[in-house]
């Protein structure tokens, strides 16, 4: 809003406030992620203040770094799964959870990953009748949670919509009655409702209705005790940008929760928790002009982080060895993969000194940053690395 008085201008964040530390990590050889655990267990805590909440959970598809795993653990978070590798990696990263503290939320997944799930003893979510008739021996007789599709998304961009007639997620409304059918003829009791329908959402009035509709359909279940409303809350990713409300967010749940205090609420964040702590570090490679436009090229692009080519998502791009010097003519950057779709950003204004050798951090890249990295055009993965002071 306009009208509104400018906002306080941003505190230092981490990688500004340890600057030689993180050009120290970035000597040891770029492109490395740098995974700041401070921030990951202050943002936690703030978290852990949203009173309404009954039970948090971590969805780690966001990063699933054992450090930071071990770090929400302890803060007294539980652990969102959505496939087989990311149930292993939970309980190598942390060998001694208790398998209540575990949600399994999968989509389209094989037999092979619900059975291992179950296996664990972890609470496992379903989202059609469908994988109830094709495996009622894995099924039968079991408790479970059902994924629901309220039947409208939200979020960032188009596709991290995870609601309504084009997702492929959660059980339409209108299948209810034959899900039931299927559960009963199992012996399948739906002891918690799910809905996930997006994500880098800012709008609070969101989780009230979702919330609103899951009520609604637990009461005509009889037998729900908890209700997941998902993650989905967003983060400011430009400098300039209000951050996400929170009190807004624990009021709107405290709203919801007083009004209904018979079912538990359970929340599985991801990005919130680990986004502003990651920062990905590249190093320069070479700054050519080419018809007006300039352009600084990194050791890395699309392939390290998806991000800006898949979603056009903005993340703040400095000059860490130059940090502070005058804002020079504004460059492109962009990484060594073969698709033009290769430009982490686009005019950015980094300083006329920028030079081969130069580390170039690329800000709040620690939620589904190195998650999403690939080995495209044959290049390494980025490096990992955590830093806890
Ligand atoms: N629960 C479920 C079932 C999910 O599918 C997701 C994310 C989450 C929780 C956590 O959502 P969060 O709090 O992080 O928004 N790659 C995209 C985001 C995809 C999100 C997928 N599901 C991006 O970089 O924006």
């Amino acid at each position: 809003n306009r009208l509104d008085a400018p906002r306080a201008p941003r505190g230092p964040l981490w990688w500004e406030r340890r600057r030689d530390q993180v050009l120290a990590r970035a000597a040891a050889g770029t492109p490395r992620y740098l995974y700041h655990l401070p921030t990951v267990r202050e943002r936690a805590r703030e978290l852990a203040g949203v009173a309404a909440v009954d039970r948090r959970f971590y969805a780690i598809k966001a990063n699933p770094h054992p450090a930071i795993l071990r770090a929400l653990v302890e803060e007294g978070f539980g652990l969102e799964c959505v496939s087989a590798g990311e149930l292993e990696r939970v309980f190598t990263a942390v060998p001694e959870i208790d398998p209540d503290r575990v949600l399994f939320t999968p989509s389209f997944a094989p037999r092979a990953d619900y059975a291992l799930a179950l296996a664990r003893g972890v609470h496992v979510t379903v989202d059609n009748a469908v994988v109830l008739r094709q495996w009622p021996a894995l099924f039968r007789g079991r408790e479970l949670m059902l994924r629901l599709d309220p039947g409208f998304g939200s979020g960032h961009h188009e596709k991290v919509r995870t609601g309504g007639k084009e997702a492929k997620f959660g059980l339409a409304l209108d299948g209810l009655p034959d899900f039931l059918d299927a559960a009963r003829a199992l012996g399948v009791r739906i002891v918690g409702l799910h809905a996930h329908i997006g994500s880098g959402i800012h709008d609070p009035a969101h989780w009230r209705e979702v919330y609103g509709r899951l009520v609604a359909i637990a009461e005509s279940i009889g037998t729900v005790a908890w209700i997941d409303v998902g993650g989905g809350l967003g983060v400011a990713y430009d400098p300039e940008a209000d951050p996400f409300d929170l009190r807004a967010y624990a009021a709107m749940l405290a709203e919801v929760k007083a009004a209904c205090p018979q079912y538990a609420l359970w929340i599985e964040p991801g990005r919130y928790l680990v986004a502003e702590a990651g920062a990905l570090l590249l190093t320069v490679t070479q700054v050519v002009e080419k018809a007006g436009v300039r352009r600084v090229g990194a050791d890395a692009g699309m392939n390290a982080l998806m991000r800006p080519a898949m979603y056009g998502a903005f993340h703040e791009i400095v000059n860490l060895t130059r940090l502070g010097d005058a804002p020079g003519t504004p460059a492109d950057v962009v990484g060594p993969i073969c698709e033009s779709g290769d430009v982490l950003g686009r005019r950015r204004p980094l300083p006329d000194a920028t030079a081969e050798g130069d580390v170039l951090l690329v800000g709040h890249a620690g939620a589904y940053g190195a998650a999403m990295a690939n080995t495209y055009n044959l290049r390494a993965l980025p490096q990992e690395d955590v830093l806890d002071v």
